[in-house]
C-alpha cells in the first residue's frame, strides 16, 4: 500500500467526485431524518496543499485552482456552491488547506448525522485521526474497505451513502468493486452508494460497467468525464462515478455541473461529459 493521496489531493479527479458528493449531501440534508455515510476508502481526510507531497505533483493546479479562479454559468455556479465555500472555508489567514471527501462531509452535514471513515494504511489512519477525531459524529476505523461494507450496513438511520474510493494500486479492484458492491446492496437496498473508478483502460472500464449493470439494481447512474484522449494505461485520462439509486435531481445536476468544469479541466480545453443510465431510469 503505497498510495498517498496527499499527491494527488485537489486534482480533477477529487473535484469531480466531491462535487458529486456535495450534491448527494444536499438532497439527504433536505430532511430532518439523520442519515449515516459509510467512507470505505477515507484517506486521511484533510490536506495541505502548500504542503511538499502537494507541491511535487501540482495536481490541484489542474484541479481546485482552476475551478475557484473560474467565472461560471450561474446554474453550475449555483450548484457547486455549497461544496466550494467549504473549500473556501479552509482558506484562512493564507492557509490552503482542501478537504477529502471525510472533511467535506462532516462540513456539510448537520449535528444528527454520523460518520464511518474507513482507512487501512495506519499513517494515514493516524493523520485522519489527528485532524477529524475530535467530531464526535465521525468513527475513524482502520478496517478493510470491502469488511466494512459487510459490518457497518445497514446503517441504524436507514438512510445515508455509502462511499468507494479505492487507489487502485493493486489489480482486482474493479471486480472487488463489483462484488462489494453486490453484498453491499443486499444489506442497504434503500442506500446511495457512489463508487469512483480511473478512466485508463477503456476495455477495463467498459467491463466493469457491464458487470455492474449485470447486478441489475433498479437505478445506476454511470457519470464520466473525460480530462485528455487516452494515451497510455498508466495515464490518469479521465475520472468515472457508479452511483445506484441517485437522488432524483442528481442526473441533470451533474451535467450541468460537469459541463462548466469540463472545459477548464481538460488538458485540450473541452473535456468530455458523459452521463448515462446503466440501469433504470433514461
Ligand atoms: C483515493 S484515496 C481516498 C481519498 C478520499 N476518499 C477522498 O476523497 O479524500 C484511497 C485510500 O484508500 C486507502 N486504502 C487502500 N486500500 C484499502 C482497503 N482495502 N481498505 C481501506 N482503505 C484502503 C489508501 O490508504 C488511501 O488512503
Amino acid at each position: 500500500m503505497n498510495y498517498r493521496h496527499a499527491f494527488h489531493a485537489g486534482n480533477p479527479a477529487d473535484v469531480m467526485k466531491h462535487a458529486a458528493l456535495a450534491r448527494v449531501l444536499a438532497y439527504l440534508g433536505r430532511k430532518d431524518a439523520p442519515y449515516r455515510v459509510l467512507d470505505t476508502h477515507a484517506g486521511a481526510g484533510l490536506y495541505d496543499l502548500a504542503g511538499s507531497s502537494a507541491q511535487r505533483t501540482l495536481e490541484a493546479e489542474a484541479g481546485i485552482e482552476r475551478l475557484l479562479a473560474a467565472e461560471l454559468p450561474a446554474p453550475a455556479a449555483e450548484l457547486l456552491s455549497p461544496y466550494l465555500e467549504a473549500v473556501r472555508t479552509l482558506r484562512v489567514d493564507g492557509a490552503q488547506l482542501y478537504p477529502g471527501s471525510p472533511a467535506l462531509a462532516l462540513a456539510l452535514s448537520r449535528s444528527q448525522d454520523r460518520f464511518i471513515f474507513c482507512e487501512l494504511h495506519p499513517e494515514e489512519r493516524a493523520r485522519l485521526e489527528k485532524r477529524l477525531g475530535d467530531d464526535p459524529r465521525a468513527k475513524i476505523i482502520q478496517q478493510d474497505a470491502y469488511q466494512a461494507l459487510h459490518a457497518h450496513l445497514p446503517p441504524r438511520e436507514r438512510r445515508g451513502l455509502v462511499l468507494v474510493d479505492p487507489p487502485f494500486e493493486e489489480a482486482g479492484e474493479f471486480h472487488r468493486m463489483v462484488e462489494g458492491l453486490e453484498a453491499a446492496y443486499r444489506r442497504f437496498a434503500t442506500g446511495i452508494f457512489m463508487l469512483w473508478y480511473p478512466i485508463k483502460d477503456l476495455k477495463a472500464v467498459d467491463s466493469f460497467c457491464r458487470q455492474v449493470a449485470h447486478l441489475r439494481l433498479p437505478k445506476t447512474l454511470r457519470v464520466e468525464l473525460d480530462f485528455a484522449q487516452v494515451r497510455s494505461l498508466n495515464t490518469l485520462s479521465g475520472s468515472g462515478l457508479i452511483i445506484v439509486n441517485p437522488p432524483f435531481t442528481l442526473a441533470e445536476e451533474l451535467r450541468t455541473m460537469f459541463t462548466a468544469i469540463a472545459p477548464l479541466m481538460a488538458r485540450d480545453g473541452k473535456g468530455r461529459v458523459r452521463v448515462s443510465w446503466l440501469t433504470g431510469e433514461r
